[in-house]
């Protein structure tokens, strides 16, 4: 059965998208099964793994997937280990669906269950195909996270070291622990992931000690910092990547330092 793991925080731009990408990538690079799962309409994990505009995955998405409860119709191969449930805009009307039963579509179907539960009802599926499943969060505590969190064993918090988000973190453990109530899956927060830091300014230090004070069993001792090449990720992907191994040096260390964490259960 496969373990799932989210990525998330409700503060914009702290490299959700991008750590996801680059966790389904090494996870497949070492053989496991994988499908990464894109939970935010603006379809940026999407593009990043398929290398294709996002609208192109319009009525072909995980928000179809959801709707009809099976992912199987909508995963895209990626490569020999490496799926994909693909997102696009339209996922922003999963929330009017829920509690109408509306699709954007013009059509009507309605959940009956838990609306915190349909993205794991769909997942159970296919949880057996798979030896890891990776979920891109949108920036907000919507029902896409929601359902995301309820989805998974595990969550990754991003901590990108500024004031906005220092503060969003105590919204966002609270939201993991509900997910650990509500959800199936005994969620737990696996650790805090201190992403995109400058090195030269003393405000990002300062909030990379607080955190780590905070939640000193939590944070990763890996720091990924601000690199040009990770940056470009989204412009150039996995494949043909001049600059793929400069990409990844620092997110191998986070990598062995989250299997370890995953191994000890
Ligand atoms: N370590 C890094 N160094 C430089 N640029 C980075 C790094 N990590 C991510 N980026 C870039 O920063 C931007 C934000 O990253 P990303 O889109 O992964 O964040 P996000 O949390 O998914 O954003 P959103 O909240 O909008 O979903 C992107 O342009 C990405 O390419
Ligand atoms: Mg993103």
């Amino acid at each position: 059965m496969a373990i799932t793991i989210t990525m998330g925080i409700q503060k914009g731009g702290c490299a959700k998208s991008t750590t996801t990408g680059v966790l389904a990538y090494l996870l497949s690079r070492d053989g496991y099964r994988v499908l990464a799962v894109d939970m935010d309409s603006q379809g940026n994990l999407t593009e990043m793994l398929s290398r294709k505009p996002s609208r192109e995955f319009a009525e072909k998405s995980v928000l179809e997937a959801m709707q009809e409860r099976d992912p199987s119709p909508y995963i895209v191969k990626i490569s020999d280990k490496l799926d994909l449930l693909p997102a696009e805009n339209f996922l922003a009307t999963f929330p009017r669906w829920i509690y109408t039963g509306e699709t954007y579509l013009g059509g009507y179907t309605r959940y009956t269950g838990k609306s915190g539960l349909i993205l794991d009802d769909t997942l159970d599926k296919i949880r057996d195909q798979y030896d890891f499943i990776v979920i891109d969060t949108p920036p907000s505590l919507s029902e896409q996270t929601t359902n995301a969190l309820c989805a998974s064993d595990y969550v990754v918090m991003m901590f990108e070291c500024s004031n906005w988000c220092y503060s969003a973190v105590p919204n966002f453990i609270e939201s993991v622990e509900g997910a650990r109530v509500h959800g199936r899956h005994n969620t737990r927060l696996i650790g805090i992931l201190r992403i995109m830091n400058d090195a030269r300014r003393s405000d990002a230090k300062a909030f990379n000690e607080m955190i780590e004070e905070d939640y000193p069993n939590q944070v990763f001792k890996t720091i990924i910092t601000r690199k040009a090449p990770i940056g470009r990720l989204s412009l150039y992907g996995f494949e043909d990547n001049a600059e793929l191994k400069q990409a990844l040096r620092q997110y191998e260390d986070f990598y062995k330092e989250l299997m370890e964490r995953v191994k000890g259960g």
